[in-house]
């Protein structure tokens, strides 16, 4: 059927702005036998290892910058167990915080973002990417939260998150014992991506305090929005996430957004004006940057096999950090925000435009555009 998700756009943001994306409870099955506290207890805060994904999940077609999915089905189940084998893996290395890339649960959908009008590739897929997304509190989502308790680790993942009306871009970070400390929506997924995800509330930017830090997280061109990054700095993060879909080998002139040369300088970036350890995980290429300027990041090589090396390791030492809930004095403070309001061009006018106003894409609308 022919659709135009553009109208989509258009009657969903004149649709109440009201609908709320209703944020889960951990399940109260899941217990873990320890606390937090009685868990970190015995790591050494000094030597606190972080553990990036850089393998693909299942089916994704490889290589990285492949975009032929002919034939080729998402396989959420297969997927969140192969997902608990890495998160084995990295514990058993030593790890106390794993993080995976940007929509790993259930695959990043290379090729939504494409010049087709409508989208060929949701034309195609969306059902099929409906289908494997994850609802708060089913079988998957309890069986990557057992995964958090059984590794004793700190999980952050990055999901497409069903509730009953929309999909969205979901970050969670679940403590050792299985608590879910961060369950967020990218504000405002980029590009095409909008047509296939609703967007996430600014309420959702929130900094928590973990005993290895202060912790944060934003998802691939977050790291571009003004908004923010100015609202994670202000609360000082001491570890940020940043979770992107893919990061090709360096050198391919003929890649802009997908380049890795743009990823690592906007992650380099905010670890240094945000002075944060940055944890950029990525399938292709994973980069850990232990925080500020400091240029002494890890990252594998690109010729590095994903069976040899599906996950980058880098110690810090939490210690150091300056753990505190924001810096009045700093470059990324209330002072600094008054001034961007008083220094804002007065020959700009006020005017909101249609690219940060909230909107949603139902399941619906998604629906009725298949053509499979
Ligand atoms: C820090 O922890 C990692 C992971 O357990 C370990 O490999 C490394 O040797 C430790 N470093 C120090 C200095 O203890
Ligand atoms: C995942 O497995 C469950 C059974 O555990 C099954 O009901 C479901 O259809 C599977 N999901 C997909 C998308 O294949
Ligand atoms: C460079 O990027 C293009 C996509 O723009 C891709 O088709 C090509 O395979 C890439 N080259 C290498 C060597 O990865
Ligand atoms: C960790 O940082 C603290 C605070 O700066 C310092 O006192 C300590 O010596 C450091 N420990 C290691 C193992 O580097």
């Amino acid at each position: 059927m022919a659709f135009s998700i553009r109208t989509a756009i258009s009657i969903a943001l004149a649709a109440s702005l009201t609908v709320a994306s209703p944020l889960a409870q951990n399940s109260p099955s899941q217990r873990a036998k320890r606390s937090d506290e009685d868990i970190i207890s015995k790591w050494d805060l000094s030597n606190i290892t972080l553990a990036a994904i850089r393998s693909p999940p299942v089916n994704w077609p490889l290589p990285i910058l492949s975009k032929n999915w002919d034939g080729v089905k998402f396989d959420i189940n297969a997927t969140v167990d192969l997902g608990l084998q890495y998160m084995k893996q990295a514990a058993e290395h030593g790890a106390n915080l794993v993080a995976f890339p940007e929509v790993w649960f259930h695959g990043y959908p290379k090729g939504v973002i494409n010049e087709d009008h409508p989208n060929s590739w949701l034309q195609k897929h969306a059902s099929d990417y409906i289908d494997n997304s994850i609802v708060a509190g089913d079988v998957n989502w309890n069986k990557l939260v057992q995964g958090a308790i059984d590794n004793e680790i700190y999980l952050a993942l990055s999901l497409s998150e069903k509730d009953t009306i929309h999909l969205f871009m979901t970050q969670l970070l679940i403590s050792p014992s299985g608590k879910i400390l961060i369950h967020r929506h990218k504000i405002r997924p980029g590009g095409r991506e909008r047509e296939l995800w609703t967007d996430g509330k600014l309420d959702d930017l929130k900094v928590v305090t973990t005993p290895i830090g202060r912790i944060g997280m934003l998802s691939c061109a977050e790291h571009t929005y003004p908004e923010a990054n100015f609202i994670m700095q202000a609360q000082t993060e001491d570890i940020h996430i940043g979770a992107w879909p893919l990061t090709p080998p360096f050198g391919n002139k003929t890649l802009d957004y997908e380049a890795t040369e743009v990823i690592v300088s906007l992650a380099h970036s905010y670890a240094n004006i945000g002075n944060t350890a940055f944890v950029l995980t990525s399938v292709g290429s994973s980069t850990i940057y232990p925080g500020g300027a400091n240029p002494r990041w890890t990252r594998n090589n690109d010729d590095d096999s994903y069976t040899d090396v599906p996950i980058v390791y880098r110690s810090v030492n939490s210690t150091a950090f300056p753990r505190i809930t924001y810096n009045a004095d700093n470059g990324v403070s209330w002072a600094s925000f008054q001034n961007i309001n008083l220094g804002f061009p007065t020959y700009i006018p006020q005017d909101m435009g249609t690219n940060v106003p909230w909107h949603q894409v139902t399941i619906q609308q998604l629906t009725d555009m298949s053509t499979v």
